[in-house]
């Protein structure tokens, strides 16, 4: 019996094409190690599809005025199109809205309530009441109440990755109008994860210290080790699965409830197609179970879905989940509202035919053990003097030679050569050494040891020169042509993997059919025997030109400037102030603090009474923002203070010191955060 596998690959939201951060972080790996499996002679369930509920999707509907499904069936062509330009061997590629997904994921939910495994709760959440709506996680953004990043998502935090319920946020807004949300009663099932907590530290504890990656290891512990607490999973919006159960009539499954759960109904999705029973995919204990995702979904593969799978209690729980770091692009954090990125379907139309420069690119650098750079000239590099200079060279000589001596055919070795051997046992090799990395999850390493598998035949090919041995010793040129030729034959299997495109067309061009599987490619036999008939030379890889990244960088610097523009946008100015000098300046003592407490002003609309704790020291404040700010939602704020203004007694209180404040678009104050993303830029307007 073959060993059974179901790999998964992060459900991409459906509300924005792909770039290559996604291809390296998940698709790539994920992909190199589904196609690895298969050449083991492995069963491989590969399954993926498109996230299509949540917030995000709800929020490009309504900034584009279409519905939430309309983006959905836009975004799903195009991934689903990205993935197989690029190679990503999916053995199926479903969607969330697919009818075999609701009801999977209502049938899972069901059944955890048939085994009381959540709590019903009424509790308080932020509502919008101007646009008539709860707001659930992404609706709502605020001060992360772990690192302080002030612009937090409700659910989850970008900046420590920290997963929260949205009333945890400090200063919380709602993206929809911008106000302060209100607070208002509604029912919820929470996923109780503190009853999963000490199950969950001795799993990953017990059996998974050594296997995990540090970075998934270290981060799940830490998060138990803070306390697991409830968290709801379900959400009063209209876009999502229907809670299956009377009494929430209008509430939806939390998106990352039923994502997950689109593992499980893709894999049936597939099994039904071909005829196969889905089960022992997720419920057999031989199964091995791997999830590939990035670093912001560890919490929810190692913690929450575990936790929702060990609750229905037949399911086997993932054996690893090997999370990658981020990628960034020329130094920059990718970003797709910032158009900070390299859109899949934008780089097939500048490097047309181009797939595997970028899959071997992102594989060689990607960002397995901390945040890693895209380069432009590094993709060129690797390219030129890697691809196009060892291994396209190498598999070119080889086949130009074999043609021009031997018209395609192979020829036989002639007499036995330590070099010839040791280069022979290498190859040999080379399909143990490779196993060894991608059983760990070190796909970089990998793909140096491919690499180095093509330097090795090249150098074989300099150093034996049979262009020169020809004119002297015909018969050597037949052994040393008819080893190049196992190497190429060695590589054009083993490549598959990282490099689909370029294996393909090379065992076309070897004519190479009866191909062994992985581990038979240990054995040392002739991979091509002598007289097999070789086709023609095609190149496989071409130069890339400075002047096509001199446009890949001019796009970068454009979309630099376009947003540079937008965030420096000016509106409803007023004149500017009479200079002051450099020493007028150099006087003003500006700190940073954070507001403790604030209380109104009795009898006034505009003022706050603040206690801001600046250094060692908690100063009271009165600040007139009170028309802007409700005091519950700035205890936490970080702000800047002018310290040393003299102090002013303002209705009986001594203010000591002055906030920094400036108008925002709409005209409320803002504040001038010490760590804030670029939010305004009025000029600054004291309080
Ligand atoms: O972060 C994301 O893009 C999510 N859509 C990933 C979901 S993975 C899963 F669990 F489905
Ligand atoms: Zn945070």
């Amino acid at each position: 019996m073959s060993k059974r596998y179901t790999l998964t690959a992060a459900l991409p939201y459906t509300n924005g094409p792909i770039h290559i951060g996604h291809l390296a972080g998940v698709y790539v790996p994920a992909d190199i190690y589904a196609r690895y499996l298969r050449l083991q002679g492995c069963d491989v369930a590969f399954i993926c599809g498109s996230d299509e509920h949540g917030v995000p999707i709800t929020l490009k509907a309504k900034k584009e005025g279409i519905s939430p499904q309309d983006v959905v069936d836009r975004y799903h062509k195009i991934i689903g199109d990205s993935f197989d330009e690029f190679g990503i061997s999916f053995d199926n590629y479903s969607r969330t809205s697919a009818v075999i997904h609701h009801q999977t994921a209502s049938d899972f939910f069901k059944i955890l309530v048939d085994k009381n495994a959540f709590i019903e709760e009424t509790s308080d959440q932020f509502y919008d009441p101007e646009a008539q709506q709860f707001l659930a996680d992404r609706f709502v953004v605020g001060t992360c109440p772990k690192c302080g990043y002030t612009e937090s998502y409700g659910d989850q935090c970008e900046a420590c990755g920290t997963t929260h319920n949205a009333t945890d946020l400090i200063a919380p807004k709602s993206v929809l109008t911008g106000k302060t949300p209100e607070l208002k009663t509604t029912k919820h099932w929470f996923l109780p994860l503190d009853k999963h907590q000490e199950f969950l530290r001795s799993w990953i504890v017990d059996q998974h210290k050594d296997d995990w990656k540090p970075n998934v290891y270290g981060q799940c512990l830490s998060w138990i080790n803070d306390g697991l607490r409830p968290r709801a999973v379900t959400r009063d919006l209209d876009w999502g699965i229907p809670v299956p159960v009377k009494g929430a009539e209008g509430k939806v499954l939390y998106v990352w409830f039923d994502a997950p759960i689109g593992y499980i109904s893709s894999t049936k999705e597939w099994a039904l197609a071909q005829g196969k029973d889905w089960e022992p995919y997720w419920k057999d204990k031989d199964t091995t179970l791997l999830h590939f995702i990035g670093k912001d979904n560890i919490v929810f593969h190692c913690i929450i879905f575990p936790s929702m799978l060990r609750a229905e209690g037949s399911y086997i729980l993932p054996q690893n989940i090997p999370a990658n770091e981020f990628l960034n692009l020329e130094g920059q954090k990718l970003s797709t509202s910032k158009n900070w990125a390299v859109w899949l379907p934008d780089y097939l139309k500048d490097f047309p035919g181009q797939q595997d420069v970028l899959r071997y690119v992102l594989t060689a650098t990607a960002p397995e053990t901390k945040d890693n750079d895209f380069t432009w000239k590094d993709f060129q590099a690797r390219n030129n003097n890697e691809l196009v200079a060892i291994y396209g060279n190498f598999i070119n000589r080889v086949l130009i030679l074999t043609h021009k001596y031997y018209n395609g055919k192979i020829p036989e070795i002639t007499g036995s050569n330590t070099k010839d051997d040791a280069v022979l046992d290498q190859l040999k090799n080379t399909p143990k050494a490779l196993a060894a990395s991608l059983d760990r999850f070190r796909f970089r390493e990998a793909s140096q040891l491919l690499m180095n598998l093509a330097r090795l035949g090249n150098k074989y090919l300099a150093d034996e020169e049979p262009w020169k041995v020809i004119k002297v010793n015909p018969e050597r040129v037949k052994s040393i042509m008819n080893t190049a030729l196992q190497i190429a034959a060695g590589l054009s299997v083993l490549s598959e993997p990282f490099l689909p495109f370029t294996a393909l067309k090379l065992q076309t061009m070897l004519k190479f059919k009866n191909k062994p599987e992985w581990g038979e490619l240990s054995g040392g036999q002739q991979l091509l025997k002598a007289g097999h008939q070789i086709g023609k030379p095609v190149l496989l890889f071409a130069k890339i030109e400075d002047a096509q990244i001199q446009a890949q960088l001019d796009k970068l610097q454009a979309t630099k400037l376009a947003n540079a523009n937008e965030s420096s946008k000016v509106f409803d100015l007023e004149p500017l102030k009479p200079n002051i000098s450099f020493e007028d300046f150099l006087k003003m003592d500006m700190r940073i603090g954070v507001v403790m407490a604030a209380e109104k002003m009795p009898k006034t609309k505009k003022l706050l009474v603040l206690k801001v704790k600046v250094g060692d020291e908690i100063r009271s404040i009165v600040s007139g923002i009170a028309m802007d700010h409700d005091p519950e939602s700035i205890i936490g704020q970080k702000v800047t203070v002018l310290c040393n203004l003299k102090p002013r007694n303002l209705r009986g209180v001594e203010s000591q010191g002055m906030i920094l404040m400036t108008k925002s678009k709409d005209g409320s104050l803002v504040f001038v955060q010490p760590d804030a993303a670029q939010n305004t830029v009025s000029g600054l307007k004291v309080s």
